[in-house]
């Protein structure tokens, strides 16, 4: 009797002794956790290591080489109209993010199912329609990334470098797969989807802290003052030239045909900010000087790309020898 007690008093010991030293553990591992996130991410003290990395990225001078050569290739490739396509002008914003739904979504639903009893083949299945899908994304992405600013393209490499570890992870799973190594087929796929997800969060950086992607001319109707504003004497405008003026916060182009008319456009071009007075008036249109986009004059409508939204057009008068403009505000949708 008093041998079971003591033995069960030993067993009880272990236990309670094992038991905390795991609590300990969890708990040492919870606060080092806690710790590497809090230096990680921002707070009120300062931006983090997560952020000082971008920055750093950002003024990366040594991956402009890589950048310039990579643009040329990419601008030579001979996509005709394709390339507005790409670019997403007919959707009013870039096609990338909407392209890269596809290998995404097949990619988590093949995790998913590759640790669900009977989801093999599915997986198998969906793993292959992602890279599949890869394929136009990828190439939607290069064709946006070609037209960046420097600070933009360097961001824009290692969010490409990333999802290329990616989709080689996925080829080299789906090869392991094929082969018969399923255990290294899904050991593969998930070191892809953390490559991806490392390359969601960069490609996040890019369109909302950069703003790569965004209109840049979204604010002027916020800023621009109501109503018709006065901006300098008709005699002070060249014909045939373009020149910039202010109206309150907003700069504008202001185009004087030969023909003596007015015809005015927001300066501050919609696909990264170009100054269009810089640019050059061609067959009815405003082209930026930075990467060619054509805004035609009467409407603002963005003609060719890269820039996906149409530039903010203003109406114009001539009043006691002023030239006066006014923002013009789209016509209300039909009933
Ligand atoms: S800034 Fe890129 S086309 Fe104008």
């Amino acid at each position: 009797m008093s041998s079971t007690t003591a033995s069960s008093g030993t067993g009880e010991s272990t236990t309670t002794s094992s038991g905390t030293s795991a609590s300990a553990v969890a708990s040492a591992v919870a606060s080092t956790a806690g710790t590497v996130l809090r230096r990680a991410l921002p707070d009120p003290a300062g931006p983090g290591t997560v952020l000082t990395l971008m920055g750093r990225v950002e003024q990366a001078r040594q991956l402009d080489g890589l950048a310039g050569a990579l643009r040329r290739v990419i601008r030579a490739l001979p996509l005709g109209r394709s390339r507005d396509i790409l670019h997403g002008r007919w959707l009013g914003h870039p096609v990338h993010p909407l392209m890269v739904q596809l290998p995404i979504g097949a990619w988590t639903s093949s995790a998913v199912l590759d640790w669900t009893p009977g989801g093999r083949r599915p997986a198998t299945f969906l793993l292959a329609v992602g890279l599949a899908g890869a394929g136009p994304a990828v190439l939607a992405g290069l064709v946006d990334w070609a037209e960046l600013e420097k600070e933009q393209a360097r961001v824009g490499l290692v969010h490409a470098a990333l999802n290329s570890a990616g989709v080689a992870c996925y080829s080299a799973s789906l090869y392991a797969r094929l082969t018969g190594h399923r255990m290294r087929g899904r050991s593969l796929a998930l070191a892809g989807m953390c490559a991806v997800g490392a390359a969601g969060a960069v490609g996040g950086h890019l369109a909302y802290r950069q703003a790569a992607g965004a209109n840049h001319a979204e604010a002027v109707p916020h800023l621009v003052p109501p109503g018709w504003q006065p901006i300098g004497r008709v005699e002070e405008f060249t014909k045939g030239a373009v020149d910039r003026r202010r109206v309150g916060d907003v700069a504008v182009a202001v185009v004087r045909g030969t023909d003596g008319t007015f015809q005015v456009l927001a300066d501050r071009c919609s696909h990264e900010g170009g100054p269009l007075s810089q640019g050059r008036v061609e067959d009815g249109c405003l082209v930026c000087p930075w990467h060619g986009s054509a805004f035609r004059l009467d409407t603002g409508w963005n003609r060719t790309g890269p820039a996906t939204a149409p530039q903010p057009v203003f109406d114009t008068r001539v009043d006691d020898g002023r030239l006066h403009v006014r923002l013009r505000m789209p016509p209300p949708a039909p009933h």
